[in-house]
């Protein structure tokens, strides 16, 4: 295969570490909405979490964060990142989400958080699935995801060949209501939605309902994805 994931992000790492982030304002905005849901007790887990910022800045507000990327080179820089700063309550791991082992029950995640990357998994449906089965009853999924599917057909098209001959990452040609009916069809209650700007990534905060204590949804359209 000529792509390969993780060497395309390994190679990736040093240069998206000195990136600015793109617009400072709907960081922010996403980053205090997701703190106004946390408490001090609270288990996290931030999958393709790249070099760390976010879960960086929310270590103070959580008891702990497990935060992994299959990307060994964005890893190493947040754990730089960590220790220069003095954090000590997350964890950094290499690992693809697919691999992570859920903790079940009690031990389950409050929150899950996927800040660009939904649109970045070959497999939404098992990603979903996993994501609920990893929260505890009432847990909260906030993810950030870029919508090619609202974009205009140049720029799908000018990004489709580079995904089929390997120099990009393929991207899921998503929108905002695809993304939302297939987080609600996988059980969540959808708590918040929001986008700077139309078309801009949308940020979703998302319920795993508390009455629910089972492994998978029965709604859930798993058909796709080895989810059980
Ligand atoms: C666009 S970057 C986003 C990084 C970070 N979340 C941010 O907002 O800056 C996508 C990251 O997801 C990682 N990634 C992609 N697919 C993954 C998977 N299935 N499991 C774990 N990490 C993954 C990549 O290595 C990369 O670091």
């Amino acid at each position: 295969m000529l792509f390969h994931p993780t060497r395309f992000w390994n190679r990736m790492a040093r240069g998206y570490a000195r990136k600015p982030v793109k617009d400072p304002e709907a960081y922010q905005y996403k980053l205090d909405a997701t703190a106004g849901h946390l408490a001090p007790g609270d288990r996290l887990l931030e999958f393709g979490c790249g070099t760390g910022t976010t879960a960086l800045i929310h270590a103070p507000r959580v008891s702990h964060i497990d935060a992994i990327d299959f990307s060994s080179e964005m890893i190493a820089i947040a754990r730089e990142k960590a220790a220069a700063q003095g954090v000590t309550n997350v964890r950094f791991e290499t690992a693809a989400f697919e691999d992570w082992p859920l903790p079940a029950g009690d031990d389950a995640y409050d929150g899950v958080l996927a800040m660009s990357i939904l649109h970045l998994v070959t497999d939404l449906e098992t990603t979903l699935a996993l994501v609920y089965r990893a929260l505890k009853p009432g847990g909260l999924f906030f993810s950030s995801t870029v919508c090619i599917g609202e974009m205009n057909g140049l720029v799908r098209h000018a990004l489709r060949p580079l995904g089929a001959i390997g120099l990009l990452p393929k991207i899921l040609p998503l929108t905002a209501d695809i993304l939302t009916a297939r987080m609600r069809a996988h059980g969540f209650a959808i708590e918040q939605v929001w986008r700077p700007s139309e078309k801009a990534a949308v940020f979703i905060i998302a319920r795993r309902p508390g009455n629910d204590t089972s492994a998978v949804p029965a709604g859930a359209n798993l058909s796709d994805g080895p989810a059980s």
